[in-house]
């Protein structure tokens, strides 16, 4: 009998830590990486925030709190998704954690038994499939690829729901490929899961506000009203206000599962941190003007990276509506050699590859369920994207 949980054998660690941790110990040994493996804002946490939560350590609201978040921000949430989403949360369908994470964990956690099925469309965030096997569920992915845009379409759903599907886990706009669906697309698959009494879902709105182009962001429960009494809205306050380091994330949904969530944290975690609660109150209530701004910054970089990727030989990339990510096809490199000589068989050969001979790191397609692609992240100075890319240009240009 080993003295490790069975569970953990289940699950790996994550990749993309992985990618940011190779390209630090190269950097220390004083190699020149550009780090496009990041997966959060390079702007700083706003100046409004940082002031609430110090105000809040100053006027001593640094004691426990009730466990799924404190009712000041439970109405802040509940005025977000009225304003933003035309949605009507009561406080007990609220469930406050620390960052989006925890929410999904508790909500995997508090409905997963052995046998039971989560839809995970491919590609994917990392900790889907992760968190459901951790669960002792099956993660069930469905392919998507790149003539669709990495869009999981309504017929592709239907055939991968069965009798013991639970979830089916949505997000959009997405990470890794940017993918987000409009209002239209959406109704599609909700139509599907409407269809299935016994399915839910669950929605990642995290990069709500980072869409481009005039792109209208729509989410499940606001298209087919039906389905909110089976769906979990995710969200959170780590991308739109930049801050990933205060871990606040909420979910709204039925009250008995909020519940459960909250019997589950309660025995875990208890109360996200007090001071970033009240940081989060001030993020929702206060200002939200700069998320704009900073939204068409992301914009242009989004463009300049798939322009310049695109013009790199056997590279493809279609435009994402979201986030801070692009998804590109390496298919043309693969069966070739690079210029220092390591055979390019898969994704994660070249990125590998890259990293070794260019120091620009990126993450591997097979990471999110789907290959020959890899992700780069956009999320960093305009001044490193260029000169990343060109290093990228000139990589793909050398693979013989
Ligand atoms: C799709 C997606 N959902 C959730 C999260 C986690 O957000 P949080 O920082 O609130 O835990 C991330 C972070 O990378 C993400 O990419």
């Amino acid at each position: 009998m080993g003295f490790l949980a069975d569970s953990l054998a289940r699950i790996k660690p994550s990749a993309t830590i992985a990618v940011t941790d190779k390209a630090r110990k190269l950097s220390a040994a004083g190699r020149d990486v550009i780090g496009l493996g990041a997966g959060e804002p390079d702007f700083d946490t706003p100046d409004n925030v940082k002031e609430a939560a110090i105000r809040a350590i100053r006027d001593g609201k640094t004691k426990y709190t009730a466990v799924d978040g404190i009712p000041e921000l439970k109405a802040a949430i509940a005025a977000k998704f009225a304003r933003e989403n035309r949605l009507d949360y009561a406080p007990e369908e609220i469930s406050v954690g620390a960052g989006a994470k925890q929410v999904l964990f508790n909500a995997l956690m508090a409905t997963l038994n052995p046998g039971d099925e989560v839809i995970v469309p491919a590609p994917y965030w990392v900790s889907y499939p992760e968190i459901v096997a951790l669960a002792g569920a099956t993660p069930v992915t469905v392919a998507t690829d790149l003539p669709s845009g990495f869009k999981l379409s309504p017929q592709a759903l239907e055939a991968a729901i069965t009798p013991n599907t639970k979830w089916v886990i949505l997000n959009s706009p997405s990470n890794p490929s940017g993918a987000a669906y409009t209002a239209a697309e959406l109704k599609a698959l909700t139509a599907v899961v409407a269809r299935h009494d016994h399915v839910w879902v669950l929605t990642d709105d995290i990069y709500e506000h980072l869409t481009y182009d005039g792109f209208v962001f729509a989410t499940p429960a606001q298209v087919e009203p039906a389905l909110k009494a089976r769906t979990l809205t995710m969200n959170g306050v780590s991308k739109a206000y930049a801050m990933t380091g205060w871990r606040i994330g909420y979910g709204a949904g039925p009250a008995m599962l909020i519940k459960a969530m909250a019997k589950l944290q309660s025995q875990s975690t208890t109360n996200p941190s007090s001071i970033a609660q009240w940081a989060a109150v001030e993020a929702l209530n206060g200002p939200q003007d700069f998320i704009a701004k900073r939204a068409e910054v992301f914009r242009q970089r989004r463009d300049l990276v798939l322009s310049m990727l695109n013009q790199a030989p056997g590279l493809s990339c279609p435009r994402p509506e979201g986030a801070f990510y692009v998804f590109p096809s390496c298919a043309g490199a693969i069966g070739k050699m690079s210029a220092g000589g390591i055979a390019i068989g898969n994704d994660e050969d070249f990125v590998t590859a890259l990293l070794e001979a260019e120091g620009v790191a990126v993450v591997h397609g097979a990471a999110f369920g789907l290959s020959p692609f890899f992700r780069v992240s956009y999320a960093t100075s305009t001044e490193a994207l260029t000169e990343a890319c060109a290093r990228i240009q000139r990589f793909c240009a050398g693979l013989r």
